[in-house]
């Protein structure tokens, strides 16, 4: 399915959304620490949400039979998504990956990020290091005139020489009045290939990238979705608007934009 473009005034009120996430996405980073549940991170969250005008999104989102229950997911080290928060406080050491969307307005947005708890191992913070830089080559891809395959290749090309895989069941995806909108983003795919990307255009980048294996299995709770061999997983996400200027991140905040 095509995406549908979004008008001028419908881009700024997904840059609300985005901006408001992106000030979720910073308190989210700074609590995480030894003894912080995820459970914790879920209020704040919630909380930090509703402050500043929004809605949770993925409370009560129901793709199939079973209903997200919580504000985020909080997918610890072998959890790839969807991990639901629960009361087990962080170590030392762990990986956790937060995703976290907001309605705003009548808009989305949708932002993902892995942190280690504590230093963490080299091997580890290289893991994240490479997923997260993956996520912006996939970005810098997104510019009018280049396809959807665009995106998934600069990903691809850039994970692969790490030896890390690249799951593959899990995608990106258009956003802006719905959470899932056309198009789906791979986050592996052939240059050239795919629908070509206009001015308008608003998508979810988010490759998630493993350790061992890229195959993937969703345990008995209907949602946490693991790696089968248990390898650690990272996942990084941004929302992005395609502009006649190029990439423009909504997620970020503007302290960390890149200066023109
Ligand atoms: N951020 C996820 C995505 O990009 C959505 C979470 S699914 C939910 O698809 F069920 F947790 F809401
Ligand atoms: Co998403």
């Amino acid at each position: 399915m095509r995406a549908r473009l979004k008008e001028p005034w419908e881009l700024n009120v997904m840059r609300s959304s985005g901006g408001r996430l992106a000030e979720v996405v910073a308190l989210l980073r700074e609590a995480i620490a030894p003894g912080v549940t995820t459970g914790d991170l879920d209020g704040l969250a919630e909380a930090a949400i509703r402050e500043r005008g929004g809605i949770p999104s993925f409370k009560g989102y129901k793709p199939g039979d079973v209903v997200y229950p919580a504000t985020i997911c909080a997918s610890p080290n072998e959890a790839v998504v969807h991990g639901i928060p629960n009361a087990v406080p962080l170590v030392d050491g762990d990986i956790i990956s937060v995703d976290v969307g907001l309605i705003y307005g009548g808009y989305h947005s949708d932002c993902a990020f892995t942190a280690v708890v504590g230093e963490g191992d080299p091997e580890v913070r290289h893991l994240l290091d490479v997923t997260e830089r993956s996520m912006y080559e996939g970005i810098a891809s997104a510019t009018p005139g280049n396809r959807i395959g665009d995106i998934g290749h600069s990903i691809q090309s850039f994970v692969e020489p790490h030896g890390f895989g690249i799951v593959q069941e899990y995608v990106g995806h258009g956003i802006g009045r719905l959470l899932h909108e056309p198009p789906s983003v791979p986050n592996y795919g052939k240059a050239r290939s795919g629908q070509l990307l206009k001015p308008g255009m608003c998508i979810a980048i988010e490759p998630m990238i493993t350790m061992g294996s890229h195959h993937t299995k969703t345990l008995d709770d209907g949602w946490t979705v693991v790696t089968v061999d248990g390898s650690l997983a990272a996942h990084f996400e941004h929302t992005v608007a395609i502009t006649p200027r190029g990439p423009e991140i909504l997620t970020m905040l503007d302290a960390n934009r890149p200066k023109a």
